[in-house]
């Protein structure tokens, strides 16, 4: 048995439903587009799962925060779809892809072909089990990458009010977790390998203004040292973590972020890879030209910096869903993607972005001890990356432009003295 689109979008994520969206917007008719998604809901904003959706009062539900509501544009309930004649297969995993018959099969056993393929299959969280560790199964070791991971973390949280967590890793997750875990009066220690948090972008000075805010709210770091083992009980739950620097850390329950693996499996032999995921072009073309990669899993060409790159945000989901659609409905008209690499973060009542590159020398500015502070990042004598803490909408959007127009620094002392003043007078 089999179904046959001309569009069928692959995996039900944030990229999805802005690339849903702009298809209609672009004349989309009835019964051409399938989107399949091993996720039993339609596609929804991931990024209030580490936020929002964790908080103990009034908490963000669905349908609240389907998309596209992350970019002020409508949003897209199961309603939505039916109305536009988008078939949507979900809760549907895709066991396997011919690409040269141009067929997907799924776990049902059906196969769905289509004319021109999308595949946003986004990425899945690291196990701990990578790391030599069994003990992802424990019933209060909790992970975070789609809604079902959430709901459990929140049923995990509820069950051990006042306890403590541990939360492994120091990136985004670790970061976002830890706060809100501390807003659900959870006692937290966060352990990670690196010498400070948020290694792949803060510098060691952002660092610390982070971590010395967090030790405020009672947050505990245990920095250059990893997990040796678990204790687990009898009911197999966790109850303690013995570190590799040979202490011991009390657990109610354990939070892992440890980074994540591009979901490429089903192409592996049959399109080009690259920095862990699809090789696309400017249009969001793969190796095979019926065949298109956004978000996560997509390896594009940053114009900006003249490099193939693999981002995990969600910025790059909606602009490459956006900008796959207009090569695929428009190709004359959809000059290639030129992107400005887009990151931002939110917790407790802090909210920083960056923009660009965080590569080179840095500069920072602005108040330490304040509301305001930021870097400026410079490489072969250009600006190529801004960072801001609490900035304006107005600074936000200088700190853009001055990164997007890479301007020649001859000076890094004046920069420095100029601060966040050189972003609002270029
Ligand atoms: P996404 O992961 O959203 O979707 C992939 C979809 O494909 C899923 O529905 C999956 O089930 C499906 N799928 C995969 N394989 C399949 C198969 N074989 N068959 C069927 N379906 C399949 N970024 C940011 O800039 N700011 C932020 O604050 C945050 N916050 C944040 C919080 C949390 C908890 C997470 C996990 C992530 C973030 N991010 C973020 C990152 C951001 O959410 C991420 O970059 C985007 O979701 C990527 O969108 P994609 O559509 O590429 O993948
Ligand atoms: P990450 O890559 O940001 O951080 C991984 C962290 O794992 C590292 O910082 C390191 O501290 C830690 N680590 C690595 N090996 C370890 C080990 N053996 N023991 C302990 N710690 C170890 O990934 P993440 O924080 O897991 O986030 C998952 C994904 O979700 C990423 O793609 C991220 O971009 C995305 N996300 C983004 C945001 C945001 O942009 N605001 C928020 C949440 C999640």
């Amino acid at each position: 048995m089999g179904r046959a689109f001309v569009y069928v979008i692959l995996g039900g994520g944030v990229a999805a439903g802005y690339a849903a969206l702009e298809f209609t917007k672009r004349g989309l008719s009835p019964g051409e587009l399938c989107i399949i998604s091993e996720e039993p809901v339609v596609p929804y904003e991931r990024p209030a799962l580490s936020k929002g959706f964790l908080l103990p009062e009034d908490p963000a539900r669905l349908p609240s925060f389907h998309t596209c509501v992350g970019a002020n544009e409508e949003r897209l309930t199961p309603k939505w779809y039916n109305e536009h004649g988008i078939e949507l297969v979900l809760g549907t995993q895709v066991k396997s892809a011919d690409l040269r018959r141009k067929t997907l099969l799924t776990a049902m056993g059906e196969t769905i072909s289509y004319k021109i393929l999308i595949i946003a299959t986004g990425a899945q969280a690291l196990k701990l089990e990578e790391f030599g560790l069994n003990a992802s199964d424990c019933d209060n070791v909790c992970y975070l990458r789609d809604l079902a991971n959430a709901t459990r973390l929140v049923d995990v949280m509820k069950s051990c009010p006042g306890g403590n967590a541990v939360v492994i890793g120091g990136g985004y997750l670790g970061m976002e977790c830890a706060a809100s875990l501390v807003i659900n009066k959870i006692t937290v220690t966060m352990v990670f390998p690196e010498a400070h948090c948020m290694a792949r972008l803060f510098t060691p000075k952002i660092a610390s203004y982070y971590e010395d805010y967090y030790t405020s709210k009672g947050v505990k770091f245990v920095k250059e040292t990893v997990l040796s083992s678990f204790d687990i009980d009898s009911d197999g739950k966790v109850t303690g973590v013995n570190l590799r620097d040979g202490s011991w850390l009390p657990a109610d329950m354990v939070v892992v972020g440890i980074g994540i693996r591009p979901n490429t499996s089903l192409f592996e032999g049959q399109l080009t890879l690259e920095k862990g995921g699809i090789k696309v072009n400017g249009q969001m073309q793969s190796s095979n030209s019926s065949v298109y990669a956004v978000g996560d899993v997509a390896a594009f060409p940053v114009q900006l910096f003249g490099e193939i790159r693999r981002l995990e945000h969600v910025d790059l989901a909606r602009k490459s869903a956006r900008h796959a659609v207009a090569a695929i409905m428009d190709p004359n008209k959809t000059e290639d993607f030129d992107y400005l690499p887009f990151f931002y973060s939110r917790v407790f009542t802090l909210s920083w972005q960056f923009y660009g590159d965080c590569v080179g020398d840095v500069v920072h500015f602005g108040d330490f001890l304040g509301n305001t502070f930021g870097a400026y990042w410079v490489n072969k004598g250009q600006l190529v990356g801004s960072f801001l803490e609490g900035g304006t909408k107005e600074e936000v959007e200088a700190i853009a432009k001055a990164t997007r127009l890479k301007p020649t620094i001859e000076d890094l002392a004046e920069l420095e003295r100029r601060g966040l003043g050189f972003a609002l007078t270029i």
